[in-house]
């Protein structure tokens, strides 16, 4: 077996064996496959994609690749993870409520991906706080409060680090079989019993349509399935960021609003719907039984409640939750107007991403340092009715970017119609249960 036989076989649309798949996930990962060839190989299965036997296949050698975990925290555990949005702060919202709803969640979570933004990154926004716990410690922590949130570590799924970074350099992320690899590889391998998928479609994600998102849906779920797990996904919309605030203290502010009450209404939605899957996972009740029971977890408190104990036990300071000024503070904003009367119709989504990547909220580079305090909060989003000069968002950094380069170009990126003849689409759009 040669990896050049292996990439002209998946170049012209023949099926690779377990084998073959086997053989090449462990040569990449031990340096004895270049990145040349590896290349080759992803974009030719851009091209002509996997079978489902194929990515079952690719998927498990890849989990199999590290260390294979089971939380022992002696009840169900459920996870949840996203394909990647902007705005999305669901994990600071749905993990708190499905802890305390009697779900034990261990997160492994992970940083920021190209124009998306990642929740480790976002909870180093918290002062004190960290997402490098030992093993020992994270268990500890789910079986005290019920959740613990931590990066992962570099034994788990090394040859999704080693490809995703492939990818990411080689415009080869966006490809069903090797997005549901790479997401499914890291829940198999860190041992969640339940797993609740947020798959996103819309410009601001890596699938543009619905279709394409709902096949990436039904791909993991089949894996999911395969492996034993309780695993669903809720296909939700990201043609707009989530949520007002894009930025990762800022994020982090919104969410503690979120589980005090006050969520934007498209935030509330998903992050109702994802908690009630997780609780269905869990067995908690039928589904309406699980969206009431997280409903009553934000009302109540308890869900807050929940976030502040894990702030406190991962080293943060929980005075946050209730005084957002000791949060890194922004040293320098700018406002952005509406050019016109009318209604807004649409933002580009990926490149609100973008701007707030190039504020300091993303990294250019793999190695760049974020800037905690930048992002940008919106005052209006579409749909809303607006007057010229009225304000639509601002923008922050503490970084020494062009500000006003970065605001002249962001200001192209809404669009308005003068009369309301589009219409506002539902963030959730369906769910798909393997189970
Ligand atoms: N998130 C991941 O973890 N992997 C992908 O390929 C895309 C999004």
């Amino acid at each position: 077996m040669t990896i050049y036989e292996i990439i002209t076989k998946k170049k012209h649309n023949a099926e690779l064996s377990t084998e073959e798949i086997n053989w090449v996930v462990a040569g990449y990962v031990s340096g004895s496959i270049p990145d040349y060839q590896m290349s080759a190989l992803l974009m030719a299965i851009c091209f002509c994609s996997l079978s489902d036997r194929e990515t079952v296949d690719l998927t498990m050698a890849m989990a199999r690749s590290g260390d294979m975990i089971k939380p022992e925290t002696g009840g169900f555990n459920v996870d949840k993870h996203s394909t990647g949005g902007v705005g999305d702060k669901t994990t600071l919202i749905v993990a708190p409520i499905a802890a305390a709803c009697g779900v034990y969640v261990p997160k492994m979570s992970g940083r920021g991906l190209g124009h998306t933004g990642g929740t480790i990154d976002k909870l180093e926004a918290i002062p004190g706080f960290t997402t490098e716990l030992p093993y020992e410690k994270f268990i500890e922590n789910v079986k005290k409060i019920g959740l613990a949130v931590a990066g992962q570590t570099s034994s788990l799924v090394p040859a999704d680090k080693k490809i995703y970074a492939l990818r990411n350099a080689t415009a080869t992320v966006d490809s069903i079989p090797l997005i549901c690899s790479s997401i499914m590889s890291k829940k198999l391998a860190t041992g969640a019993d339940g797993i609740v998928l947020d798959v996103k479609f819309g410009s601001g994600a890596f699938m543009k349509n619905i279709e394409d998102a709902e096949k990436l849906a039904e791909a993991m779920v089949r894996v999911g399935k395969l492996a034993g797990r309780k695993c669903s996904a809720v296909l939700t919309n990201m043609d707009k960021p989530l949520g007002h605030a894009v930025g990762n203290a800022l994020e982090v502010v919104e969410a503690i609003e979120a589980l005090k009450g006050n969520s934007p209404a498209d935030l509330l939605e998903v992050s109702l719907a994802l908690a009630a899957e997780m609780l269905f996972a869990a067995g908690k009740g039928t589904s309406e039984e699980c969206l009431a029971m997280a409903e009553r977890a934000i009302s109540t408190g308890a869900a807050l409640e929940k976030l502040r104990l894990m702030i406190e036990a991962q080293g943060g300071d929980p005075k946050v939750i209730d005084d957002y000024s000791l949060f890194p503070q922004p040293k320098r904003k700018k406002e952005i107007f509406a050019a016109g009367d009318g209604f807004i119709s649409g933002i580009s989504c990926e490149a609100v991403g973008m701007t707030s990547l190039k504020l300091g909220a993303g990294r250019q580079t793999k190695e760049a340092d974020i800037d905690p305090s930048a992002g940008i909060v919106f005052h209006k989003t579409v749909g809303d009715k607006v007057q010229k000069g009225e304000r639509l968002a601002v923008l922050y950094t503490s970084t020494d970017c062009d500000i006003e380069d970065i605001a002249r170009e962001f200001e192209t990126e809404f669009s308005y119609e003068s009369s309301k003849n589009f219409s506002e689409e539902k963030s959730v759009k369906k769910n798909i249960k393997g189970y």
